[in-house]
């Protein structure tokens, strides 16, 4: 049997990881095999991006480096569906175009030129949930949790980055989840989507 690639993504702080970790949980417990991995990844380019090692790049070279680290990754996911595995992918390609669009100039012009240097390197995930929240709310967690808010967290980005989600939610299809509600809640919308896969 083959399996299913499913993506998640939102802001920062939105509880992607906690939710995919959930579910893994209750697919696990179901005898479903399960493989969780994220975007960038802790391999080769993804480990490169997450270092800083790349210093101060235009953020044109940051979006290619993303969807180089994309690429690998794209494979590594085909192999695990190939083996019949429900992965569960923590963030993906609406990244990119989420969060570079909103450091660019925002324009539908970045847009399309980040679209399109994804188009040949991203497969095409069963099922993309966008966890969506108030950047207000997914600020005060990521505060809560003690975390150093990065460079990318700051209110006005993240303002624009959910707008660019919500947005390409609409161009592509994806499942819109309120994730301001209680754990309990979400993971209920979350299932409702992954059930109709598995
Ligand atoms: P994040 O999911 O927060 O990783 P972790 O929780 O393991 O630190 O991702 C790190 C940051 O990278 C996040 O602020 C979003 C950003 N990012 C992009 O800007 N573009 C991308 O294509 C990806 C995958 C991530």
């Amino acid at each position: 049997m083959s399996g299913v690639f499913v993506v998640f993504e939102g802001i920062d702080g939105v509880g992607k990881t906690t939710v995919c970790a959930s579910v893994a949980e209750m697919l696990r417990a179901r005898g479903l095999e399960v493989a969780i991995t994220a975007e960038p990844t802790h391999e080769g380019i993804g480990a490169f991006i997450r270092s800083g090692a790349a210093g101060d790049v235009s953020q044109r070279t940051e979006a290619l480096l993303f969807v180089a680290d994309r690429n690998d990754h794209t494979e590594r996911i085909a192999r695990d569906v190939e083996a019949g595995r429900v992965v569960l992918c923590d963030r993906y390609f609406a990244s990119t175009v989420a969060y570079q669009s909103a450091k660019l100039d925002g324009d539908s012009t970045d847009r399309d030129w980040l679209i399109s240097i994804n188009s040949d390197f991203t497969g095409r995930a069963d099922a993309t949930i966008l966890l969506d929240m108030d950047p207000l709310d997914s600020l005060n967690r990521v505060g809560s949790r003690g975390e150093e808010v990065s460079k990318f967290e700051n209110l006005g980005f993240l303002e624009q980055v959910r707008d660019n989600y919500l947005l390409l939610a609409e161009m592509f299809g994806f499942h819109v989840i309120d994730a301001s509600k209680g754990r309990e809640d979400v993971l209920k919308d979350v299932m409702a989507v992954i059930d109709r896969l598995v």
